[in-house]
């Protein structure tokens, strides 16, 4: 189809095509689809029982078949008494353990509201520093970032997720063990990187004077707090206040349980709450609103479109806020890690493609490095704008410059341009999804990021996956572990030539 034929030939088009969810305007109308296109979606949802699915979940059911896991991430933002879901009729049919779940998760969001609160009360405290990696890293770091102008404690925030020794090192050089929080965030607190950089931090903390009593003014108890489902783990290391949570709760989809808590103590309570009803107003739009009026499956039903039939192989997000700098790096984990997958729930071999790779950079940064090659490569490659209609505080020329410029490169990859020869012209018809918030706020900030929890579903159900494991991750920490073995064992039989050569360079520049 073409973009610009289909505008002109249905004066409609923009309406059909566009869709206002909870603080999330969506324009699709610039994308390689037709209303009939949207409507054989519709049935392929029908088809792989996308409703039936989706109601699992909201039912509390193990659909994490290969861990027997209920994936229940929304209810950390359900409201007391169910909220906006209580519009849905399977919510009658919530087990008591559902309800008990519920109980559970305010009670310990009371408890971490209330440790925020008072960390942010206490001046003695200017330094809080995150350890933790992926899901429990990359969720509050890029809300952090992006409610900067929430950010009211005067206290600065560090995020260490690497193993890299120069990340936790550049942090530990600025912070003094008086005035510094550690959070451990590890859902498992067994991820090697994680502990490594703990143990290295508690290490540094004794050193500069720090006690393990816990009734000196300078102890680990008082600096360190634990937020992890693994409680004995994290007293085994000597850390008293943990912040739990439960395994329903995906790695990365965890920034709303105890993982939250670096956000709750950057923008408090209230903001806090605020994102959490966002992200409730967008769960009960998914799980209530008819299939052709809700974003999250329009969107998700659109990837399946983009994978399988187009045969599109990435998508780039490109955010034009500052403050939504590190969105992308969030939702490469968020999509690749649940939809990065080949067999079926049932273990049969998929004949058709899943996740695309996601990336991108903000706008207009993002411009002057790869939109050369969105608009006059071989490759077709689907183009996510976000933007804010209302910019927040600062320098408002600005703003109107920026989101200009994203309206306009949406407008450039559709309309192309053929008068100016060869080298010079480009194809156009190029498709974009334009998302609009009317600022960044957190109960905005909290919807966008579960319209992109729920769409990742909805693509995973059509593709019959389980969208919330990670085997492939685990194969890689495995190998790691045995390598660190054979090095301690100086045993290499029946290793691979490449891989024994690379660990004797690391050898010899060790000494
Ligand atoms: O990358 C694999 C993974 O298991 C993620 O799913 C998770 O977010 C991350 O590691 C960190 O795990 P944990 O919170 O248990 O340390």
């Amino acid at each position: 189809m073409d973009l610009r034929q289909a505008f002109k030939a249905d004066p409609a088009r923009l309406q059909a095509l566009s869709i206002n969810a909870p603080h999330v305007f969506a324009d699709l109308s610039k994308n390689l689809l037709s209303t009939d296109t949207e409507g054989l979606l519709q049935e392929l949802a029908e088809q792989t029982h996308v409703v039936a699915q989706r109601n699992a979940m909201l039912l509390g059911e193990a659909i994490n078949c290969t861990e027997d896991r209920a994936v229940m991430h929304w209810l950390l933002r359900t409201p007391v008494q169910g909220g906006a879901l209580q519009q849905s009729p399977v919510v009658q049919g919530w087990s008591g353990a559902t309800r008990a779940a519920l109980a559970q998760v305010h009670e310990t969001l009371d408890a971490m509201l209330e440790l925020a609160e008072q960390v942010r009360q206490d001046e003695g405290i200017t330094d809080i520093v995150n350890i933790g990696i992926g899901g429990s890293h990359l969720g509050p770091e890029v809300v952090v970032n992006a409610l900067e102008d929430w950010v009211d404690t005067g206290k600065n925030f560090h995020f260490v997720s690497n193993v890299d020794g120069h990340e936790l090192g550049h942090v530990l050089r600025k912070v003094r063990p008086q005035s510094t929080l550690f959070l451990i965030a590890s859902k498992s607190f067994t991820t090697a990187e994680t502990m490594l950089n703990a143990r290295s931090a508690r290490q540094w903390f004794l050193e500069q004077g720090g006690s393990e009593n816990p009734q000196d003014e300078l102890s680990i108890d008082k600096h360190f707090v634990a937020l992890t489902t693994n409680v004995k783990a994290a007293a085994d290391f000597g850390i008293g206040r943990t912040l739990g949570f439960w395994d329903w709760v995906g790695g990365r989809f965890s920034l709303w349980s105890a993982i939250g808590l670096p956000i709750a103590i950057a923008i408090g309570a209230p903001q806090f709450r605020s994102m959490l009803d966002g992200a409730h107003a967008m769960d009960a739009h998914f799980f209530t609103a008819p299939a052709a009026q809700n974003l999250p499956m329009r969107l998700g039903l659109l990837d399946v479109w983009y994978r399988d039939f187009c045969h599109f192989s990435s998508r780039c997000i490109a955010p034009y806020s500052h403050g939504l700098r590190r969105l992308t790096a969030y939702l490469q984990q968020l999509e690749m890690e649940s939809n990065g997958k080949s067999v079926t729930r049932d273990g049969q071999v998929l004949a058709v493609r899943t996740a695309p790779v996601i990336w991108g950079e903000p706008g207009t940064n993002g411009q002057h490095a790869f939109f050369q090659m969105l608009h006059q490569g071989q490759d077709v490659i689907p183009v996510e704008f976000i933007a804010l209609s209302d910019g927040g505080k600062y320098l408002g020329a600005h703003h109107q410059s920026l989101v200009i410029n994203a309206i306009a490169q949406a407008q450039a990859l559709m309309l192309g341009r053929s008068d100016e020869g060869a080298a010079k012209d480009c194809p156009g018809n190029r498709p974009s999804t334009f998302l609009l918030l009317q600022q960044l706020d957190p109960a905005s900030l909290g919807a966008l990021i579960a319209l992109y929890e729920h769409r990742i579903f909805v693509s995973g159900a059509v593709w019959g996956i389980n969208s919330f494991d990670q085997w492939g991750v685990e194969l890689g920490k495995k190998l790691a572990t045995q390598l660190h073995a054979r090095q301690q064992s100086n045993d290499w039989e029946g290793v691979d030539a490449s891989t024994l050569s690379l660990m004797q360079r690391l050898a010899q520049a060790a000494g």
